[in-house]
C-alpha cells in the first residue's frame, strides 16, 4: 500500500521559518520532519510513497530524491497551482492504487497502522479518518461518530464550550480509490470542508478511528516549540542522533566543547558543533549540526537549526533560528528568524 504525503502548502503560520521552505521540511530534533515521517512509516511496513508538492518542491526533491537512501521508493505529484488538500489527492490519482494512506505531512503522530487498517477493512467505508483527542478543539474540525465509528457529522472550528466532543480529525486517512470519484479535478478542493462532508452522506460512508498516541500539528511557532520540548522530555519518543551522555543530554558526533561549559538538561547538540568556553546551554535547547557557539554564550528554551553562528557573549532565550543564521553578542528573547533576517553584532 502506498502513502501519499501532502507537503505542498504555504505554511504561512510558521513563517518566517517557512519563508523559503515547505513546512514538513522544518527540522525536528535536527532532521527534516518529512524524513522522520518516511522512516516511521517504513518501520510500519510502507515502502512506497508519493509526495504531493508545490511550494519549494526542489527543497524536498533534492533532499529525499527517489527514496533509495531510505530504502523506499518515492514519487512526486506536482501541482501547477495549489489545489488544496483534496485537490492534491485527486492530482496524485494516477500514482495511487485501490487503497492508500493519506497523511498531512505537518502532523507529528505515531499510531498502530496495522490496527487502523484492520478497522478500515472491517467497516468497508470509503475512508477511515484517524481521530485524536485534544484539550481545546476550537481551532480544529470536531468529528461526531455513531457507536460503530461511522461519522455522523463534522463541526468546523466550534466554540470551545459548544464543541460536541474533543475528538478531531488527526489529518491521517486510509482511503479507497472509489472516494476519488467524489473529488472534482483541476480546481481547489478542501478535504475537510468539501470532500468529507460529501462522503458522510454516501452509501458506504466514512468512519472515524480513535488513536491515543502522541499527536501534534506543528503549524504554529508555539506548537513547533512545544513539540521540541515534548521530544526532549521523551513525551514523543523520536529517534535522536548523538549519544545520551547524561539523562536527557544528547551530544552529536564530532562536537567540540570548551572549558567550563555547562549543559542543563534537556539539551540536544547536533554533529560537528563547537561550543565556546564557559557557555551555558539549556534547559530545553536544541543546537543543530555544524553550529559555532562562541564563549560565554547563554542559551535556553531555544532551537537553532544547522550552521548557525552565535558570537561570544550572546544570550538567547525562547528563540528559534533557521539554518545559517549569524547572531551578534545580543540579548534576544522570543526572536524567530531565518537566514533572510540576519541579526548582526
Ligand atoms: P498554513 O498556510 O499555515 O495554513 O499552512 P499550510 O496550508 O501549508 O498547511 P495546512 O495545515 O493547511 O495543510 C496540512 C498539510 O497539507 C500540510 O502538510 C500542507 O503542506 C499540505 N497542503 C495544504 N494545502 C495543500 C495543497 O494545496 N497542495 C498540497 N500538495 N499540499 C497541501
Amino acid at each position: 500500500m502506498k502513502a501519499l504525503l501532502l507537503a505542498g502548502g504555504l505554511g504561512t503560520r510558521l513563517r518566517p521559518l517557512t519563508e523559503h521552505l515547505p513546512k514538513p521540511m522544518a527540522l525536528v530534533g535536527n532532521r527534516p520532519w518529512l524524513e522522520h515521517l518516511v522512516l516511521n512509516y517504513r518501520e510500519q511496513g510502507i515502502r512506497e510513497f508519493v509526495i504531493a508538492v508545490k511550494h519549494y518542491r526542489e527543497r524536498i526533491q533534492s533532499r529525499l530524491g527517489d527514496g533509495a537512501r531510505f530504502g523506499v521508493s518515492i514519487q512526486y505529484a506536482v501541482e501547477k497551482e495549489l489545489l488544496g488538500t483534496a485537490g492534491a489527492i485527486k492530482n496524485a490519482e494516477p500514482l495511487l492504487g485501490e487503497r492508500f494512506l493519506v497523511v498531512n505531512a505537518d502532523i507529528i503522530h505515531r499510531f498502530d497502522f496495522a490496527a487502523a487498517l484492520r478497522f478500515h477493512e472491517s467497516r468497508r467505508g470509503l475512508a477511515t479518518l484517524l481521530l485524536t483527542e485534544v484539550e481545546d478543539p476550537s481551532p480544529y474540525g470536531v468529528v461526531e461518530c455513531e457507536p460503530d465509528g461511522r461519522i455522523r457529522s463534522f463541526v468546523e472550528k466550534p466554540k470551545r464550550e459548544e464543541a460536541p466532543s474533543n475528538r478531531i480529525n488527526a489529518g491521517v486517512y486510509i482511503m479507497e480509490r472509489e472516494a476519488l470519484k467524489h473529488i472534482p479535478a483541476g480546481r481547489v478542493v478542501s478535504i475537510e470542508k468539501e470532500t468529507f462532508p460529501l462522503l458522510v452522506r454516501s452509501e458506504n460512508g466514512i468512519y472515524g478511528y480513535p488513536i491515543d498516541g502522541y499527536w501534534m500539528d506543528m503549524g504554529t511557532t508555539a506548537r513547533y516549540r512545544q513539540l521540541h520540548w515534548d521530544v526532549l522530555d521523551r513525551r514523543f519518543p523520536l529517534a535522536l542522533g548523538g549519544k545520551e551522555i547524561r539523562d536527557r543530554i544528547w551530544i552529536g558526533e564530532g562536537v567540540q566543547v570548551g572549558q567550563g561549559v555547562l549543559f542543563m538538561p534537556p539539551v540536544l547538540i547536533g554533529d560537528n558543533t563547537t561550543i565556546g568556553d564557559r557557555s551555558i546551554v539549556g534547559p530545553y535547547t536544541v543546537v543543530g549540526d555544524s553550529c559555532r557557539i562562541g564563549s560565554g554564550v547563554r542559551i535556553s528554551h531555544t532551537i537553532l537549526w544547522e550552521r548557525c553562528k552565535v558570537r561570544g557573549g550572546a544570550q538567547l532565550h525562547q528563540c528559534i533560528f533557521g539554518s545559517g543564521m549569524r547572531v551578534g553578542p545580543h540579548i534576544l528573547h522570543e526572536a524567530v528568524c531565518n537566514r533572510t533576517l540576519e541579526v548582526r553584532g
